[in-house]
């Protein structure tokens, strides 16, 4: 399938069969997320994998989205809830070792990245990583697609449950949108067989 036609494919579902998806195809599609385009490229978000069906009943208790527990696997997409200098840094080392160059050779990068952070507010910044994280959110239902995996992105949850629950706050994250993955119960789900609305493509996009 090209890719459209697999974004024709999908939907965003909305009851969930059994089936489990298989440990190669989600690190296909965490491997894909990974590969998404940042700003900068600082990565200033982390995906958690929640598999476990009881960690997920704890996180789906009075939730109205029952995907979080009825789906395969739940992709929790948290942000750095306070960027510094330290994740600049951390950075300019990876990028020195995989290129193969001396860190100081990046000192003009470093200190355009820090201007960045230091310039801007704590919230700004987290604002700014979590649009980062929803980059990797689109990449990842495509990615999904691609393999026939069905997904539900989701921003129906209560973050600081999220948080409590998985112990973001103790590594600095702060989940901000949830992707599920899984295989539709098409007899079951009433959306499987409706037809996508979108807007036109001349009203969508223009030309100039
Ligand atoms: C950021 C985001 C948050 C969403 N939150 C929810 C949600 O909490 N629950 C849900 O069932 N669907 C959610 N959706 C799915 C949308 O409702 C759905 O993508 C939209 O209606 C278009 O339909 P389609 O994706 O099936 O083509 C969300 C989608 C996005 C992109």
């Amino acid at each position: 399938m090209s890719l459209t036609e697999s974004l024709k494919w999908r939907y965003a579902v909305k009851k969930y069969s059994d089936k489990k998806v298989s440990e190669a195809d989600i690190n296909t599609i965490i491997e894909a997320i990974n590969l998404s385009a940042s700003s900068a490229g600082l990565q200033p978000y982390r995906v958690i994998v929640v598999e476990s069906p009881k960690i997920r009943k704890k996180l789906g208790e009075g939730a109205f989205n029952p995907q979080i527990t009825e789906a395969s696997h739940l992709l929790v997409f948290a942000a750095i809830e306070n960027l510094s200098i330290a994740h600049v840094d951390e950075y300019m080392q990876r990028m020195a070792q995989t290129r193969g160059v001396p860190v100081e050779s990046l000192e003009k990068f470093r200190q355009l990245l820090i201007a960045n952070i230091t310039g801007k507010t704590q919230e700004e910044n987290f604002t700014w990583a979590a649009k980062q994280a929803y980059i990797g959110l689109g990449t990842g239902i495509a990615a999904a697609s691609e393999l026939q995996v069905d997904t539900t992105p989701m921003e129906g949850f209560i973050p600081s449950k999220f948080d409590d629950i998985l112990g973001l706050k103790e590594k600095g994250l702060k989940s901000v949108v949830l992707l599920a993955l899984g295989y539709r119960d098409a007899d079951k789900d009433p959306y499987a067989q409706a037809a996508k609305v979108r807007l036109p493509m001349d009203v969508f996009s223009s030309s100039l």
